[in-house]
């Protein structure tokens, strides 16, 4: 389920054995874990490991690096906003150094998206079952459709206080298709273009978003599948970092506070092997294309 890697810089140059390794591992849907990877702050930023940062509606703060744009952040002087800000681009280029270092094959067609910093305890939050990570999910946005493209994830967890974030990953995407695409009905036609009418979605929700939508949602609404799914816990210490593809990967956060999380985006043609992608996937198990072409 997870596979080892023993860098210790974000620059770190591996060899072609282990990047063959690498790309197999989290195309197959693995968890790629960097024990000795850290992320170190200095005293300044260390004062932003505090829940009172973020803004009391949202769990995350979001930080868009090709923008310098930062959200869900409580009033900070302006001083401390460019800090934040600086902070989180740092995590940005690191973890952008990383993804081409290890995946050379993807770096052409990597697209840097979303940073976030995660303070709030998980195992403290309160939502609604579709927004509740601590249940069993494959990674699908209701507002931001992304048309088949892969979503690839580093996190690190920057805990100060020895506290690490526990997950449990779960059973491999076909097979989570498989349980669940039996009950998914068709998108409603005219669906997408009523949906981005009235603004509800950033982009037009293909067929393919709405399939991985309804996955998404199934699969946290059953409480039985949630407790009787095969899975396994994954423990990530302060220190460590970790890469996944979330669109592919079971996974549930229970436990942990002070995250750093970097999004990158990856159209299917980039891939070692593009009949792993949810997208392939999902269209070998329905019959149909899912997005245009
Ligand atoms: C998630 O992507 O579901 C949450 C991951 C985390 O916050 O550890
Ligand atoms: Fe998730």
């Amino acid at each position: 389920m997870h596979q080892l890697f023993n860098a210790t810089q974000w620059d770190e140059n591996f060899s072609d054995a282990i990047q063959a390794q690498a790309i197999s591992a989290l195309e197959t849907g693995h968890v790629l874990l960097f024990p000795a990877l850290a992320f170190s702050l200095n005293a300044n930023e260390m004062a932003f490991l505090s829940p009172q940062i973020a803004d009391k509606r949202s769990k995350n703060i979001g930080y868009h690096s090709t923008q310098n744009k930062l959200w869900g952040v409580q009033q900070l002087t302006d001083e401390k906003h460019a800090e934040l800000k600086k902070m989180m681009r740092r995590f940005a280029s690191a973890s952008f150094d990383l993804v081409k270092h290890l995946f050379p094959h993807y770096a052409p067609k990597l697209q840097i998206a979303r940073t976030s910093f995660r303070p709030v305890q998980v195992s403290h939050r309160k939502t609604s079952y579709r927004k509740d990570d601590k249940r069993l999910h494959v990674d699908a946005f209701p507002s931001s459709p992304n048309q088949g493209k892969r979503i690839l994830r580093v996190f690190c967890n920057i805990n100060p206080h020895q506290e690490d974030r526990v997950w449990r990953v779960g059973e491999p995407f076909e097979h989570v298709a498989e349980r669940f695409l039996p009950g998914i009905k068709k998108p409603f036609p005219g669906s997408a273009a009523l949906l981005r009418i009235l603004k509800m979605t950033k982009s037009r929700r293909a067929p393919y978003d709405h399939y991985m939508l309804e996955l998404h949602n199934r699969m946290k609404a059953d409480e039985r599948y949630q407790r009787e799914a095969p899975q396994e816990i994954l423990r990530f210490p302060p220190g460590s970092t970790w890469i996944a593809q979330t669109d592919q990967v079971s996974h549930a956060a229970m436990s942990g506070q002070y995250l750093l999380e970097q999004t990158f985006s990856l159209p299917v043609c980039a891939m070692q092997n593009e009949a792993l992608a949810p997208l392939r996937v999902l269209e070998r198990l329905l019959g149909r294309r899912l997005v245009r072409r």
